[in-house]
């Protein structure tokens, strides 16, 4: 059995303030008895504060990018063993606004996987196709493209922690979700590459989470798909209740 995996993106949201809060409110619904693994990833300014209050707690905590190289002259990007002088444990990788509106390329990202295990953090890969892409009935092409570059020279070893996150980007933030079919089909799709590509043993154990306008309202349904093992949640973590209520649903 696969454990469900449930991450709130913040994407640009709460200050410090904000941080303190939310993480409080969290941390009274996600007790011992919580069956879901919870991650949070707030912003790069709010990671230490993160750490400081999640001492106590089983929450985890992860970045929502980095850059691959080390240190030196690139103006404005954090390093993965920044990252992890504040107790990171995970980093989103490949997020779809990371790679529209960024720029970010399958090579850009294949980099960033491999800097990211390099280091020991555990990475949250995310993939999907735009509703041109799914509308021109190529999804499982994108899908593969991605992943195949995404991971190309990485090992089975190096991608033990790995979690697929399959957001089909019309689906972001826009209040339109997949049907549990259509991604249930995209998660056996994606489980069937990677037993390809890596094997059958590393495929039944790898977490796909889904993410598109993950709520309480369709999450329980969602999470009951045999190929979907969690859920990445944008809007919908923003708020303690609603995200607890998505965590409770598993
Ligand atoms: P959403 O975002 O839940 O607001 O659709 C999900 C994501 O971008 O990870």
């Amino acid at each position: 059995m696969r454990k469900k995996v449930i991450a709130g993106n913040w994407k640009m949201n709460n200050d410090l303030n904000g941080t303190v809060s939310l993480i409080s409110e969290l941390k009274k619904g996600v007790t011992e008895l919580t069956k879901a693994e919870v991650i949070v990833c707030p912003p790069f300014t709010s990671l230490e504060t993160a750490q400081t209050l999640l001492k106590d707690s089983i929450i985890k905590f992860g970045a929502q990018n980095m850059y691959f190289e080390e240190s030196g002259a690139f103006t404005g990007e954090i390093s993965p063993s920044m990252l992890k002088s504040v107790g990171c444990e995970y980093v989103v990788l490949g997020h779809s606004e990371r790679r529209t509106i960024f720029g970010e390329t399958d090579q850009i990202i294949n980099k960033k996987i491999k800097a990211a295990v390099k280091h020991g953090l555990k990475p949250i890969f995310c993939i999907g196709e735009t509703l041109e892409e799914r509308e021109k009935g190529i999804t499982f092409e994108i899908c593969e493209r991605q992943i195949r570059f995404g991971l190309e020279g990485l090992t089975e070893a190096e991608l033990s922690d790995l979690i697929i996150a399959y957001e089909p980007v019309w689906a972001i933030g826009t209040g339109k979700t997949a049907t549990n079919e259509q991604a249930q089909e995209v998660h056996a799709f994606i489980r069937g590459l990677v037993s390809k590509l890596l094997s059958e043993t590393f495929a039944q154990k790898l977490v796909i989470q889904y993410g598109g306008s993950v709520k309480p309202e369709n999450a329980k349904e969602l999470l009951a798909q045999t190929d979907i093992d969690g859920a990445l949640v944008g809007g919908a973590c923003l708020k303690a209740d609603s995200f607890l209520k998505i965590i409770e649903s598993v």
